[in-house]
């Protein structure tokens, strides 16, 4: 059976108190329920230690927004994966729309920066989705499957065995504005069947496809139950206790 995911991302958000508490008590609303999907949390690196702290012996894993590709050196302001793994993290997330789209970053960089979380121990969540106008053009599919090949192709079963993919249409985040469970669900197939031509129909079937963009407690269970997604990126909705947990056990 394929991991199921639900992981928030606090983007630029909560100080590392404001972390700590939120963990704390995202893990106060787990008491006495069995969830049924891995749970993580991605605060800004700054948190990482506290929220580490407060998460620690608990079901509640940790990742980290982004990473940078060399182990070590002269890379002013810059994190490596040892570093981020030593912080106590197991998750990465590397391709993020805003990385893309405001920090410019692109297939080369992407591709080091997914090779070095593995190769440090990680597993990336890697970041696909298309922007409006590549929708509107009926380009999303070839974008998102473009974003797909040019990072993983190549990579070998072992590697893309500690990958999911999470699929965020641009058009989506941060706006209020979903795709519809068909659209999104629809997606996470394309994405299924290049996986498999690209490594196979038993590798495709084990990665977690993840779907992120104004995930909410209200659309949570229609979204989460759909074919082919295995779980959520949650930005907003992430920064408060009880909404992240309405997503977690959607009703
Ligand atoms: P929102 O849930 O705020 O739309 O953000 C989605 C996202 O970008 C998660 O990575």
């Amino acid at each position: 059976m394929r991991k199921r995911i639900v992981a928030g991302n606090w983007k630029m958000n909560l100080d590392h108190r404001e972390g700590a508490r939120l963990a704390g008590e995202i893990l106060g609303g787990l008491k006495n329920r069995v969830p049924q999907c891995e749970i993580v949390v991605m605060p800004s690196f700054t948190s990482l230690h506290a929220v580490g702290e407060a998460l620690r012996g608990s079901c509640v894993s940790l990742g980290a927004q982004d990473l940078w590709h060399e182990e070590s050196g002269a890379f002013t302001g810059e994190v490596s994966a040892g570093m981020i793994s030593a912080a106590g993290c197991r998750y990465v997330l590397v391709g993020h729309s805003e990385r893309r789209h405001i920090l410019g970053e692109g297939r080369d960089l992407l591709s080091e920066k997914l090779r070095a979380a593995l190769k440090g121990g990680l597993s990336p969540i890697y970041c696909v989705g298309e922007l409006i106008e590549e929708r509107e053009a009926g380009r999303a599919e070839e974008t998102v499957s473009r974003q797909v090949e040019e990072v993983l192709g190549g990579l070998d079963a072992g590697g893309m065995s500690k990958v999911a993919i999470a699929y965020e249409p641009v058009w989506a985040i941060g706006t209020g504005r979903t795709a519809t469970t068909g659209d999104a669900s629809g997606m996470h197939g394309v994405i299924r069947d290049l996986l498999s031509k690209l490594f196979g129909r038993g590798t495709a079937g084990e990665t977690p496809i993840l779907y992120g963009g104004s995930v909410k407690p209200d659309n949570a269970r229609a979204l989460l139950s759909a074919g082919d997604i295995d779980g959520a990126l949650v930005g907003g909705a992430s920064l408060a206790g009880d909404s992240f947990l309405g997503i977690v056990f959607p009703t």
